[in-house]
């Protein structure tokens, strides 16, 4: 526990947002010194990010009170959080998709004489925004096209321009790949050395001792800690945040799957961006693959899926593949959850349990009648341990986390899968949800589906996979067994593309 010296920057004390059926903020309290980066640390659902909506003044509260510097304020709109010198990055971002980078950086304060915008000045301001944000991508782009990376840029660049005093970064490696949330890391680090106040979410613990000063932890609403990072252990917060000790199982060292392969993967091309060949994977094996940002992981698993054109040499239970579209290959008996949670296709204003309910039926969630859906979506969703408040509530309404696990929640709902595509599925995920993530997609390879899992963190594959693959350069260039391989083995692999 640390103990306040001079004013802090920013506080909030008392907080309490209710909505039906949930205590979203429970008496939160956050103070936050000047210059610091302060981590806001909880499992999904917590109340993190509502926290942040009132500090925004995109929420207002039931009760509490917020001060910057000391002084009291109202922030009861958007505007007037932006006016006190307050920037949020939200986790599902808010950028106009049908206006330009330079647009959405300067909306609502674009330079102007009188009502005319000075475009060569508003292009001068963007262009130097984005460059300090370490982005590549013109200005004049039209936000719907770039990568998702980019947009999450564009969104922080957006920050920068409007001169804030505190900045909220919602989850961005949730987004960012490895590269560009090291360039967004030395962004935090200058913008604290200029004396804002950053406050940073996430639920990687390698992230938070990296960039933290301080942490505050919440849990149901409530604060229950504030820490100092430099003397506290990983460990310690992570207790913090799930409360009671829960054991975060790492997996049974089971026998490597044998039998036939069920999925064999021949040769997928696509020529210049990746040429995979000879991987294999057995009903109840999960399958690894490493590698950096843009090995190939996702193009693989998109190809497969049918969702990427690429001359492929595919087996399914020994016969071709049939998979030319995303419909073909779910009626062949694949599933993909992709990696960014905007192409998850949940349809956020529809309900929980509609749209776990949505593969499964074979129907229009619309049509579905709400029963069905709830009956059959129930022992699922309870596995996966989502949070909310009630089956009929918009998943639209969950916190991040809670979305993706709706959206496991789809096809293990469905039956009849064989194999399943997973990419990046723990991003946004907190440790507890992770441990249940992986729990579940054990027990349907159990069950005889084939797994192939990529993922950015290494613990988590040598933790849950049989086999890893490691993708380089658009190459599998080997093949590790993690039962008796280190984990710097495989690291050295993923990084330079040969085995030491
Ligand atoms: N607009 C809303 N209407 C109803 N309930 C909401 C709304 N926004 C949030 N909630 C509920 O409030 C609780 C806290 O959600 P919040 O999004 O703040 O969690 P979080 O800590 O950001 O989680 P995550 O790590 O998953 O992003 C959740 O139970 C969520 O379902
Ligand atoms: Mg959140």
């Amino acid at each position: 526990m640390t103990t306040e010296a001079e004013t802090p920057r920013l506080t909030m004390s008392g907080i309490v947002k209710r909505f039906p059926g949930t205590v979203a903020s429970d008496g939160a309290e956050l103070s936050v010194r000047a210059g610091e980066v302060h981590c806001l640390l909880g499992e999904n659902g917590a109340g993190k990010s509502t926290l942040m909506k009132i500090l925004a003044g995109s929420y207002q509260p039931d009760a509490g009170e917020i001060r910057l510097d000391g002084e009291p304020v109202v922030l009861n709109s958007p505007q007037a959080g932006l006016a006190a010198g307050i920037a949020v990055i939200y986790q599902e971002l808010d950028l106009i998709p049908d206006l330009s980078v330079a647009q959405n950086l300067l909306l609502g304060h674009a330079p102007a004489v009188g009502p005319v915008v000075r475009k060569k000045k508003r292009l001068e301001l963007a262009r130097a925004a984005v460059a300090r944000v370490g982005g590549d991508f013109p200005v004049t782009a039209t936000v719907r096209d770039l990568p998702i990376a980019a947009q999450q840029l564009t969104a922080i660049a957006r920050a920068l321009t409007a001169d804030a005093r505190v900045i909220v970064m919602d989850e961005p490696s949730a987004t960012l790949g490895e590269n560009d949330l090291l360039k967004v890391f030395e962004v935090i680090r200058s913008l604290a050395a200029e004396g804002r106040s950053i406050i940073y979410i996430s639920h990687r613990m390698d992230e938070v001792m990296e960039i933290g000063d301080r942490a505050t932890v919440l849990r149901d609403g409530r604060t229950v800690g504030v820490y100092d990072i430099a003397d506290t252990d990983p460990g310690e917060l992570v207790s913090a945040m799930i409360g009671e000790s829960r054991e975060l199982v790492r997996t049974t060292q089971r026998p490597r799957p044998e039998g036939e392969p069920l999925l064999e993967i021949r040769s997928v091309r696509i020529p210049g961006v990746i040429d995979i060949a000879g991987i294999d994977v057995r009903p109840g094996e999960v399958a690894g693959l490493a590698g950096l940002g843009g090995a190939g992981r996702t193009t693989l698993l998109r190809a497969l899926f049918g969702d990427t054109r690429a001359a492929r040499t595919v087996r399914l239970g020994g016969a071709p593949l049939r998979a030319s579209s995303p419909a073909a290959a779910v009626r062949a008996g694949l599933a993909l959850v992709p990696e960014s949670r905007k192409e998850q296709g949940l349809m956020l204003g529809l309900s929980v349990a509609r749209n776990a309910a949505v593969t499964a039926l074979g129907r229009p969630p619309w049509l579905l009648p709400g029963r069905t859906g709830r009956v059959r979506t129930a022992p699922v969703l309870k596995d996966l341990g989502v949070r909310f408040a009630s089956p009929d509530q918009p998943v639209g309404k969950l916190s991040g986390g809670n979305q993706q696990k709706v959206v496991l929640a789809k096809w293990i709902t469905r039956g009849g899968v064989r194999v399943l595509l997973l990419d990046e599925p723990t991003r946004g995920l907190d440790v507890g949800a992770k441990a249940d993530l992986y729990r579940q997609v054990r027990e349907l390879a159990d069950s005889g589906v084939a797994v192939l899992l990529a993922s950015s963190e290494l613990n988590e594959l040598t933790a849950n996979a049989d086999t890893i693959w490691v993708l380089h350069e658009g190459r599998n260039v080997a093949r590790f067994d993690p039962r008796n391989t280190s984990e710097n083995t495989i690291a050295h692999t993923v990084i330079t593309g040969v085995t030491p």
